[in-house]
């Protein structure tokens, strides 16, 4: 079975190599993403493997279809750059639901970390021989409260650590768990109630521009806003004017609204034309990374071995459990 991967990046190859190899998946590994001007290189490929930035809209889906491509294997849970319902009954598409939720929790957690002890700013200080410690004052995270939007396998174990942390949880949730022993509240309480808020859920119509300036109003002064999630949960300008305002005292961000452009890049070299990604940058109580949630040694591993999983009861007329 041949697999066109589009934008892969060095870290992917090795574990899906491996795990391709032991079941006869054959990947031809592409550097460039997929949309309607390169579907065409799926062209004599059973199979298409794709990531969070790749686009598969109506045009790609008729394409593949002309093509012969009989599956859209996604490596990774958010699905929400694929156009399910139009692909429903012309091809298969399938995805890995989960592969290490601690991988993402964990991050948002060091992201936290980070943010309230002012890590980022004492790591360049101590690299110069800056010792001082003005304007390096956090705050404890122990009896703050932690709101989190999306109470599922990762907001669970987020959950879990702002515990071990000794901080009160509340969630929202439009599917609260069951025994989770998580207070369930509205969202309206969350965002009234919380001195951190972290979004967990995925990206639909309905989570669209969950903090939007209207929303921005009803924060509790001083907010630490995480994404781990999808940047669109957040309107960034609505974001950039919470922090400007003061209402928002910090945002951790591993993921952005127009992100599909930018990130995994290397733009040091380049002047960025995105404004609001670069004020935000700019801001010093504003931390990016580039989509790394994901990216543990455990999480690839996981994510090769599901997607060849995926791949192989495709081929072999089978359901593995992952289609969408
Ligand atoms: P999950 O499916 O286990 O949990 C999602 C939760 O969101 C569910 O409990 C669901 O009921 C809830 N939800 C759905 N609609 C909602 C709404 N309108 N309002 C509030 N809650 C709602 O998913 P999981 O594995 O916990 O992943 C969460 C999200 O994290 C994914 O959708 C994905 O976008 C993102 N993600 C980001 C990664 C990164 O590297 N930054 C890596 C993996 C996932």
């Amino acid at each position: 079975m041949k697999t066109a991967f589009f934008d892969v990046k060095p870290y992917d190859i090795p574990s899906f190599e491996k795990y391709g190899n032991q079941h006869g998946i054959t990947f031809k590994f592409y550097e460039t993403k997929l949309d309607e001007d390169t579907v065409y290189l799926a062209r004599e490929c059973d199979g298409v493997c794709v990531f969070v930035n790749d686009t598969v809209d109506k045009a790609v889906i008729d394409r593949l279809c002309e093509l012969g491509v009989g599956v859209i294997a996604l490596r990774c849970s958010g699905y929400n750059n694929v156009d399910i319902e139009y692909a429903r009954g012309k091809l298969t598409v399938v995805r890995v639901p989960a592969y290490s939720p601690y991988a993402v929790a964990e991050h948002a957690m060091a992201l936290l970390l980070t943010s309230v002890r002012r890590v980022h700013k004492a790591y360049i200080r101590t690299r110069d021989f800056n010792f001082s410690l003005n304007g390096l004052t956090g705050f404890d995270l122990h009896g703050k409260t932690a709101g989190i939007v999306g109470t599922g396998k990762i907001g669970r174990v987020f959950a879990d650590i702002c515990k071990g942390f000794g901080m009160n949880v509340i969630g929202y949730d439009k599917f609260p768990a069951e025994n989770s022993g998580i207070e369930y509240v509205s969202l309206d309480e969350l965002y009234q109630r919380s001195d951190i808020i972290s979004f967990h859920c995925p990206l639909t119509e309905e989570t669209y521009h969950m903090i939007s300036a209207e929303s921005v109003e009803r924060l509790k002064k001083g907010v630490v806003i995480i994404n781990t999630s999808r940047g669109a949960l957040i309107d960034a300008e609505a974001l950039l004017e919470g922090i400007k305002s003061r209402k928002i005292g910090a945002a951790c961000l591993d993921v952005y609204e127009e992100e599909a452009d930018v990130f995994f890049n290397d733009f040091s070299g380049h002047i960025i034309d995105d404004d609001i990604l670069a004020r935000l940058i700019s801001m010093p109580n504003v931390i990016v990374t580039s989509h790394q949630a994901f990216l543990t040694e455990e999480a690839l591993n996981n994510i090769a071995e599901t997607t060849v999983k995926n791949l192989t009861a495709f081929s072999k007329g089978e359901k593995s459990g992952n289609e969408l």
